[in-house]
């Protein structure tokens, strides 16, 4: 497989919104990322063209996929799309490849990789139909804040990337991070809110979401369409 951050980096700094914490590989996620990686996986230089998949059809990104389960659902319920999971947790990677192998899946490829990176030097603008981000880390402490992933600088990096009428769903179960992400999303001018419920049946329930639950956080969606 290769190499999971990128060699290179941005002209301009940005703060991480990951730690690297490997947790536990189990074998046959190692196994998944030697031996089923090569079919789905794009290397993190790699641009990102329709030409990756057999067919071309809308895409729509998933940033920060976790193990994978909610993109795995979505491109098995939707294959008139296809769907890019980008993810920097290799055994969250890993457990999607064996999905991805199990169900045979044709319309879905990952990048294992920073998405500040592969958004910036991958991705062309305007090339998204649809951006998802369900329950990015919250980093609850304000000394934390500024590691959080949605931010004004990141929200007009994925607004760029959108096609005109493409939209951004985000989720969260941290309050004070929804308020955070509305104004941050609020310093781009050419994305309008709009009704996140309207989306939500195309939202399978995912790891974080349940525990979310489990804990009583409130679930808040937004989202934005790119006029
Ligand atoms: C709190 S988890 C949520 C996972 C999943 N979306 C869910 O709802 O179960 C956030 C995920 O975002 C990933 N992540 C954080 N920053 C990232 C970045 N800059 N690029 C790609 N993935 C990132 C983390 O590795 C982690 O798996």
């Amino acid at each position: 497989m290769t190499e999971l951050y990128p060699l290179f980096s941005l002209p301009t700094p940005w703060i991480r919104s990951f730690v690297r914490r490997e947790g536990r590989l189990t074998l046959a996620q190692q196994r998944a990322l030697n031996t089923i990686w090569p079919r789905y996986g794009l290397a993190p230089d790699q641009s990102f063209s329709q030409k990756v998949f057999p067919r071309s059809a809308p895409v729509i990104v998933e940033i920060g996929f976790g193990n994978g389960e909610s993109l795995v659902e979505m491109a098995s319920r939707y294959p008139e799309f296809n769907y890019l999971g980008i993810e920097v947790h290799r055994p969250g990677v890993g457990h999607l490849l064996l999905r991805l192998d199990q169900l045979g899946l044709d319309n879905v490829k990952v990048y294992c990789a920073d998405a500040v990176n592969v958004l910036s030097l991958c991705l062309a603008e305007e090339s998204c139909h649809r951006i998802n981000i369900f329950f990015p880390d919250p980093w609850p402490k304000k000394r934390h804040h500024k590691r959080r992933l949605i931010q004004p600088k990141f929200a007009a990096l994925l607004a760029s990337k959108l096609e005109l009428g493409g939209i951004l769903h985000l989720a969260t179960d941290w309050p004070d991070y929804a308020q955070y992400m509305q104004l941050a999303v609020s310093t781009c001018p050419q994305m309008r809110p709009i009704d996140p419920y309207a989306l939500i049946p195309e939202r399978p329930s995912s790891k974080y979401e349940q525990r979310g639950r489990r804990l009583g956080h409130p679930i808040q969606e937004l989202a934005y369409r790119k006029d």
